[in-house]
């Protein structure tokens, strides 16, 4: 094992377990995978390590399947690690994930103030969710533990981790973007923020902008702070912490796997399934149901290609793959509501008894099925408004096994940084050039689409979720031994 003393912790669990009724009517218990980049980039970190992941325990059946420690061996075919769930109260469970966690930092990080809501209460759930999430690192931690925070739920926990223990090492990474302080100052609790994640030796984002406006909203907002920009250094009330730039990867090697393993017949499922003509082109979109990912702008680009250019009606169809999220959040569900009739209105504008332009697929798909998925389409649209990284652009590139897809990739996406100069860039808010772009990926010539293709797969095959653990790992190391080497 890599790391058998790693303690990751993250709100989402990897895995959650539900219950199921047979047809006989019994009640069986099954095991299920959420959407979203931390779960499925750091499940196959983790069963390299036999560390142990904490995580808010949310399925209805997930207590039955735990120890009295609410530890369970997992993954279920292998047993590599160890998953401690740990149980929220639905006031915790309001303040903190649907409070604070979504409706304050989520907006906030994606530069959307106006979205914001400061409410006492979610504060204060917040504040109280990250100490009994501290509590439980120091009550599994050894005498030397490495603790690994991920994401915007936990910004509280590392210093209270670093207050509980003697010299602990405590990383963290964050997946979504870090704002500019113009953004950032808007936070009345900005301060204690910042103060928490200084409670970390190392602080990982996934690309060198956000980093600098981290530094920067330090240098803004904490006076006594000591920044040493170059080397990427914040020493801040006597402890040093180290921000660095770590592009999460995926697991491009097992997603070409089941990508090559979609043979012909796969992709006359899909067709047959979605009545989905043998020659009609296919464009793909996969997100989760979230206003960051541009899903409506994305729409209305398409809706102006079918306008401006007839020939592509009965001729491209767009498939969107959804997933819903964070549904009991107002602004969510009205993302929702805007999306079905987006839909509805383009169908009933351009769709035909034998066509229909937009097709909606919001049930959950295994990852084979999606791997295919994405072979066969001809183009894949990321148009997200902001992103801290976005996987799926990734995982496209992965799948292209036969090197003919296009990828159309908005430049406010963290992606962007390694994809950008072989995608088709867009900018998702600028309509008529989105749709030109999409005229561009349809009509790009095969040498061309190639040539794009593997260079892109290149890129994600050398910067792969591998390679990135080794340089967050190695990283930590020589961190750890320097602060050995100076504490001895
Ligand atoms: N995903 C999925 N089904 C969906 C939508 C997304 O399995 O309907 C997966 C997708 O394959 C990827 C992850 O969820 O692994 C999304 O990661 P990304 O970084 O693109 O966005 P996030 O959801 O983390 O904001
Ligand atoms: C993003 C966040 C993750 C989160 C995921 C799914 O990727 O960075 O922290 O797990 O979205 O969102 P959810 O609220 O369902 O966990």
């Amino acid at each position: 094992p890599v790391a058998d003393d790693l303690i990751l912790v993250s709100n989402r669990q990897p895995y959650t377990h539900s219950y199921e009724h047979d047809d006989a009517g019994e009640r069986t218990i099954s095991v299920n995978r959420p959407a979203g980049g931390l779960t499925a980039g750091l499940d196959p970190v983790m069963q390299e390590t036999d560390g142990t992941w904490v995580a808010w325990g949310d399925g209805e059946a997930d207590a039955d399947v735990t120890d009295e420690n609410g530890e369970v061996r997992m993954p279920p075919e292998s047993e590599a690690y160890t998953l401690k769930r740990l149980w929220l109260s639905e006031e915790e469970v309001e303040g903190y994930y649907y409070g604070y966690s979504n409706r304050v930092l989520w907006p906030l990080c994606h530069g959307g103030t106006m979205k914001t809501e400061y409410v006492e209460r979610f504060w204060q759930r917040y504040q109280q969710v990250n100490e009994r999430f501290a509590e439980a690192v120091a009550e599994s931690a050894s005498d030397d533990p490495l603790v690994w925070f991920q994401d915007y739920h936990f910004t509280l926990a590392p210093r209270a981790v670093r207050d509980a223990l003697d010299d602990p090492f405590i990383m963290h990474f964050w997946h979504i973007t870090w704002p500019g302080w113009d953004t950032f100052r808007a936070c009345p609790q900005g301060q204690q923020l910042l103060e928490g994640l200084l409670g970390n030796d190392l602080l990982g984002f996934h690309v060198e902008r956000y980093c600098e406006n981290f530094l920067d909203c330090v240098d803004r907002a904490l006076e006594d702070a000591f920044i040493d920009e170059e080397g990427g250094r914040i020493n801040y009330e006597g402890h040093t912490t180290t921000v660095r730039a770590f592009p999460l990867g995926i697991d491009a090697e097992s997603i070409r796997e089941e990508s090559a393993a979609a043979d012909a017949s796969f992709e006359a499922d899909i067709r047959s399934t979605y009545d989905i003509g043998a020659d009609t082109t296919m464009i793909v979109g996969v997100d989760r149901l979230d206003y960051t990912k541009g899903i409506v702008e994305r729409l209305e680009a398409l809706e102006r290609l079918w306008e401006t250019e007839p020939e592509y009606q009965g001729t491209v169809t767009y498939v969107q793959k959804a997933s819903e999220s964070r549904s009991l959040i107002p602004d969510y569900q009205d993302l929702q509501q805007n999306v079905r009739e987006t839909i509805e209105r383009i169908n009933d504008r351009f769709g035909t008894p034998d066509w229909q332009p937009v097709v909606y697929i919001d049930e959950f798909i295994p990852q084979s099925e999606l791997c295919g998925l994405y072979r066969y389409s001809d183009v894949m649209l990321v148009s997200a408004v902001r992103d801290g990284m976005n996987l799926v652009a990734k995982e496209y590139v992965a799948a292209q096994v036969d090197d003919d897809g296009v990828l159309v990739l908005s430049d406010q996406a963290g992606a962007h940084e390694e994809l950008g100069e072989h995608a088709l860039t867009i900018n998702p808010y600028d309509t008529e050039s989105f749709a030109d772009t999409i005229q561009q990926a349809l009509a790009m010539a095969p040498d061309e689409r190639r040539d794009r293709m593997a260079a892109l797969r290149e890129q994600v095959a050398a910067h792969d979720l591998y390679a990135w653990m080794d340089d967050v790992f190695a990283t930590a190391r020589d961190l750890r031994e320097q602060r050995d080497h100076d504490g001895g």
